[in-house]
C-alpha cells in the first residue's frame, strides 16, 4: 500500500514534541512490514537539511489569497530514516529555524498544505492513503474533497491522527481567502463555532480519525477544547490507536547517547553508572534517588504545579533525594523552577531549553520519572521511561491511564488521581518509600523492561484501518 504521511514534525529532522518522535518511526515501522510509506513534511532550516543529499522531485506554483509563491519538493536520498522523506520548500515561509511560534503560522501551514495538494494533483496515480497529523494538516481532507483544484484527490481516503486536540489552528472567516478555491456551498465543513476550525474540519471531512490512545478518544467527548459535541457526533468514524515507540532507538542496550549502555540483566548497576555520569554533570550526589521531569512546561502537563510540589518533597526529604527537571515553556513555571535553585544547590537542579541528548541521559540515569498530565493524549514519555528501567510516577488520564498501572494492582508504576500538590507529593513519597527496597526496585525495572510497546506490534491496527478505508473506496 502507497501511504503518504503529512506531518509538521519528523524525528530526527525537526522535533518539538512527540509527534515529531511518532512520524519519524511510524512510516519506518509500516515500511518494514512491506508498505511504501512516505512523509512529507515542511522545509525547515533545519542541520538535517544541510547533512543529507536531495533530489528535487517537484516545481510548483500555488496561491494564498493574493500572494501567488513558487514551491519545491525535495526527496532525501538515500532513505537514510528508513522511508522516502519529502520536504516542501516555501520561501521566506517554512524555511526558518522554528517549527511553531511565529505569528504568520496559519499563513505558513495553510500555503504548506496547499502545496502538498498542489504536488499530489500531478502524481500519475496518487497514493492509497493520506495520513494527516494534527491541525497543521487538518484541511488537506476538506481540499481534497471540495477544492477545485484538486478533482484528481476526491477519491483518495484520508486519516486524520489527532495528537492533541488543544490546538486547533482557528482562523477568522476573513481570511478565508488564503484557502485554494472551494465550494463555497461546503463552507459548513471547515467550520465550527463560527470560525475556520482546520481539527474540526479534519475531524468532519476525513474518512477515518484516530486518537493517540483509546482512553484520549473516550476523553475527548468530555473534554476537547471545545470540540466535544462533535467527537461525540463523529463517533462512529473515530478509533483509539495507542502509539508505539521506536524501540530500536530506544534501547538502552545500544542507545548511542547514554553514557553506559545496559540490559535487562545489568539493570541495576547500569542505571546507576549513568546516574553517576548525569549526577557529575549538575554537582548532585549519585547515592540518592533521583526524580525527573522530562517535557513542555504547559498546563496541559500541570508543570505549574512542579515548583510548589518539588519545593515540598525537597524541604522534606531534605539532603535525601535529587530532582533535576529538563523542559521549556511558560515563563512563569520557568521562573519558578529556575527559583528552586537558589534553595537547593545540592539537590536540585533545571535545565531550561530542549537537549534530545540530556533525555537520553534521564530516562538511563533516573529512578522515577514524574508526568502529573491533566491532559495526554498519549505520553511517550512513560514508554521510554518503561524500556529504561525507570519508574513512571503518572496521573491517571490519558495514554497514561492505558499504559501504566499502579504497583498496588501488581502493575509497572505509581499512580494517583488529582493534579493536585497533594497527590504528587505523596506519590513522590510512595516512590520514595519504594526506593528503599532494593529488591522490589530491582524486580519492578525488570518487569517494566520487559514490556513491549515496539511499532512492530502495534502498526497493523492502522494498516486494517486503511484496508476498511479501501474497499470503501
Ligand atoms: P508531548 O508530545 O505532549 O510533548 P510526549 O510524551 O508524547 O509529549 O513526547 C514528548 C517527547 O519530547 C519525548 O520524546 C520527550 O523526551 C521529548 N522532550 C520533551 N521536552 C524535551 C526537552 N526539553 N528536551 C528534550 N526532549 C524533550
Ligand atoms: C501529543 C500529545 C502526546 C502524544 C504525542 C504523540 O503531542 O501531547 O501525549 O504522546 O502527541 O502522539
Amino acid at each position: 500500500m502507497n501511504i503518504l504521511h503529512v506531518s509538521a514534525e519528523c524525528y530526527p529532522v525537526a522535533k518539538v514534541g512527540g509527534l515529531g518522535d511518532v512520524a519519524g518511526a511510524l512510516p519506518k515501522y509500516q515500511k518494514k512490514q512491506g508498505h511504501a510509506a512516505m512523509l512529507v513534511m515542511p522545509m525547515y532550516k533545519t542541520s538535517f537539511l544541510d547533512k543529507y543529499e536531495w533530489d528535487v522531485v517537484h516545481k510548483g506554483q500555488a496561491s494564498l489569497g493574493d500572494y501567488s509563491f513558487n514551491f519545491t519538493v525535495i526527496r532525501e536520498k538515500t532513505e537514510v530514516l528508513g522511508f522516502d522523506l519529502y520536504q516542501v520548500d516555501i520561501n521566506g515561509l517554512l524555511d526558518r529555524p522554528k517549527v511553531y511560534g511565529y505569528e504568520d503560522d496559519p499563513q505558513r501551514f495553510i500555503a504548506f498544505q496547499t502545496a502538498v495538494a498542489t504536488w499530489l494533483q500531478s502524481w500519475q496515480t496518487p497514493p492509497d492513503i493520506v495520513h494527516c497529523h494534527d491541525y497543521h494538516t487538518g484541511l488537506l481532507p476538506f481540499f481534497f474533497k471540495y477544492g477545485y483544484g484538486f478533482r484528481k484527490l476526491e477519491k483518495v481516503p484520508t486519516v486524520l491522527t489527532v495528537h492533541n486536540a488543544e490546538y486547533q489552528g482557528w482562523l477568522d472567516w476573513s481570511h478565508s481567502n488564503w484557502l485554494p478555491a472551494y465550494d463555497e456551498w461546503k463552507s459548513g465543513l471547515l467550520e465550527w463555532n463560527k470560525t475556520i476550525n482546520p481539527l474540526a474540519s479534519a475531524i468532519k471531512n476525513a474518512w477515518a480519525v484516530t486518537t493517540v490512545s483509546p482512553s484520549y478518544l473516550i476523553e475527548l467527548r468530555y473534554q476537547s477544547n471545545g470540540l466535544e459535541a462533535l467527537f461525540e457526533y463523529e463517533k462512529g468514524k473515530c478509533s483509539g490507536i495507542l502509539n508505539g515507540i521506536d524501540a530500536e532507538l530506544w534501547n538502552p542496550e545500544t542507545d548511542i547517547l547514554i553514557d553506559s549502555h545496559y540490559n535487562l540483566k545489568s539493570v541495576t548497576t547500569g542505571k546507576q553508572d549513568n546516574k553517576k555520569a548525569v549526577a557529575a554533570n549538575f554537582g548532585l550526589s549519585p547515592d540518592r534517588p533521583l526524580f525527573t521531569f522530562i517535557g513542555r512546561l504547559v498546563g496541559e502537563k500541570a508543570a505549574d504545579l512542579l515548583p510548589d510540589s518539588l519545593a515540598a518533597f525537597l524541604r522534606e526529604q531534605d539532603g535525601k533525594v535529587n530532582v533535576l527537571v529538563l523542559g521549556s515553556g511558560e515563563p512563569e513555571v520557568e521562573a519558578g523552577l529556575q527559583g528552586l535553585k537558589g534553595y537547593f544547590p545540592n539537590s536540585y537542579d533545571f535545565y531550561k531549553g530542549y537537549s534530545e541528548k540530556l533525555s537520553h541521559q534521564l530516562y538511563a540515569g533516573a529512578d522515577f520519572l514524574l508526568m502529573p498530565s491533566r491532559v495526554e493524549p498519549c505520553g511517550l514519555n512513560q514508554m521510554y521511561a518503561l524500556r529504561y528501567g525507570t519508574v513512571p510516577l503518572v496521573r491517571r488520564v490519558g495514554g497514561l491511564k492505558d499504559t501504566i498501572t499502579d504497583i498496588g494492582d501488581n502493575g509497572n508504576g505509581l499512580c494517583f488521581d488529582q493534579a493536585s500538590v497533594s497527590d504528587i507529593l505523596m506519590t513522590l513519597n510512595r516512590a520514595l518509600d519504594l526506593y528503599q527496597q532494593p529488591k522490589k526496585m530491582e524486580a519492578l525495572r525488570k518487569k517494566m523492561m520487559q514490556i513491549d510497546h515496539s511499532w512492530e506490534k502495534t502498526v497493523s491496527a492502522y494498516i486494517n484501518l486503511y484496508n476498511t478505508l479501501h474497499t470503501k473506496k
